[in-house]
């Protein structure tokens, strides 16, 4: 990969151009402080040129039949493959996770491009009957229009191309927002899109470091017909208040405050196994992490003891060196915020069992810290942590546990570990939640639909459904006589 696009330059109608504003950014790596690159910082001035262009692009785009555009998918998830590791590497760099788990999220992230460009071929209509014998009935879908995606820091490549390619297999074209802790990796995946063909203005890509700016002017924009982003509850509903003048369409997937309810039936090393899975990915930083763990009281002991254990052997560390398992918090805000949060614990009663000191008081490293004796008085059990703090707290009966799981104005994920049929079912249907891990702490992958309900947003993405999000159905009443 040449990385020429890396500096200073905006992705418009297919080139590689430079920024009007003449302004760059840098971006450094949270493990180290070190610069690993600079890139344009957009001007406003430049956005009807990037609209124009989608809009432009959008004409020859979703003409195009089913499998053509899948066709042009299918050459962008090769090419994602053939660069996996080089794209690992930007994205560790950048965004701070082990190189391992930035190598998996590059395969997730390449994953939802092949599942959409299969999708692609399957946009079904219907034929109905009319009440008249003398009309039929008709639906088809066709794109929505041009889609502004704006995407997170967490996951630099899988959050793009979730939006990405279920957007452009329906016909759409896109204007693209990275975060701007982590542009590098959307740059990157961009330049392999416009090897793959879509070099015309069918992706556009702005990278910037006022998002809030360039976010509400892309909800405002009457020519976008569409919002997709991922990112907090409070912008996701600046966005759609953005949004409200042009009626736009939005998916939002926004936080999470995930409960993961451990009854007493449950294998306790498979709860243990699951548990570090969904709380310590990403260095706790994912809105499907855990966020508060309920475990029925005879387990509760045993439970702490062993999480600590575990969470005490993982190897904390620059994500470039082999072997490390949780990398630096993206900046230190979110240090502190982790810090401030469980300083309200132990201030409201909570007892700490592993004590996560700071590595290095200079350095954005937090070591995980498993807290027990927590109640709902407590900050953290109402925030998302978004740090690697495993926190405790007990339950009796069932029905306390499904009423402290669903005391929260989110409902994105939440994980259930039993080995009781029937409790399986009663409690998954009981939850307010849009995705429910049962015996199992990682649920992410592009064949199941991942989304929430409540404050965490509405909207799927991945699966079957993901597709949808970028049509529009249309009618068609046919006069066919008698
Ligand atoms: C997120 O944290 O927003 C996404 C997590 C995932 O896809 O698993």
């Amino acid at each position: 990969m040449n990385e020429s696009f890396l500096e200073g330059k905006v992705f418009v109608g297919g080139k590689w151009v430079d920024s009007v504003s003449g302004k760059i950014f840098k971006v450094y790596n949270p493990a180290d402080g070190s610069l690993v690159g600079s890139v344009a910082d957009f001007s406003m001035q430049q956005a009807d040129e990037v609209i124009l262009a989608a809009n432009v692009a959008i004409i020859e785009w979703k003409k195009k039949s089913g499998k053509q555009r899948s066709l042009v998918l299918r050459k962008w998830f090769d090419l994602v493959i053939e660069n996996q590791q080089e794209l690992a590497l930007i994205l560790t760099k950048e965004q701070g996770k082990p190189l391992a788990e930035a190598e998996a999220e590059i395969r997730y992230a390449a994953s939802f491009i092949e599942w959409f460009a299969e999708e692609a071929k399957r946009v079904y209509g219907d034929v109905m009957q009319h009440p008249l014998p003398s009309h039929r009935i008709l639906t088809i879908k066709q794109a929505i229009g041009v889609v502004a995606a704006i995407t997170p820091w967490n996951f630099p490549a899988a959050m793009v191309t979730r939006k990405l390619a279920p957007a452009l297999a329906a016909g759409c074209t896109v204007v693209l927002k990275p975060s701007q802790h982590t542009p590098l990796t959307a740059l990157a995946l961009g330049e392999l899109a416009r090897q793959a063909g879509l070099n015309h203005g069918e992706l556009n890509i702005v990278t910037s470091s006022n998002s809030s700016a360039i976010g509400a002017k892309l909800c405002e924009d009457s020519r976008i017909k569409k919002i997709s982003f991922t990112g907090s509850t409070e912008v996701g509903k600046q966005f759609m208040a953005h949004s409200a003048s042009s009626l736009k369409k939005l998916s939002l997937e926004l936080g999470g405050n995930a409960p993961f309810i451990v009854f007493e039936d449950a294998d306790l090393n498979k709860a243990v196994q699951g548990a570090i899975t969904s709380k310590y990915r990403n260095a706790g930083q994912t809105c499907v992490c855990t966020n508060r763990f309920l475990v029925q009281r005879k387990l509760a002991s045993s439970f702490a003891d062993l999480l600590a254990k575990e969470s005490a052997a993982l190897k904390i560390g620059n994500g470039l060196e082999l072997g490390v398992q949780i990398g630096p918090l993206i900046n230190a805000a979110a240090v502190e915020k982790v810090q401030a949060l469980v300083a309200d614990a132990v201030g409201k009663g909570a007892q700490i069992v592993l004590d996560g000191k700071r590595v290095d008081d200079q350095a954005l490293f937090v070591q995980p810290i498993v807290i027990t004796a927590a109640n709902e008085s407590m900050q953290l059990s109402k925030e998302e942590i978004f740090g690697p703090v495993s926190v405790i707290y007990t339950f009796d009966i069932e029905e306390e546990a499904i009423q402290m799981a669903n005391n929260t104005p989110f409902g994105l994920a939440a994980y259930v570990y039993t080995s009781d049929l029937n409790r399986f079912w009663r409690v998954s249907e009981a939850l307010d939640f849009g995705m429910v891990g049962i015996n199992e702490g990682l649920i992410s992958n592009e064949v199941g639909p991942f989304g929430g309900v409540k404050e965490s947003g509405f909207g799927r993405e991945g699966s079957k459904y993901g597709i949808d999000e970028y049509l529009v159905l249309k009618y068609l009443c046919l006069g066919v006589g008698e």
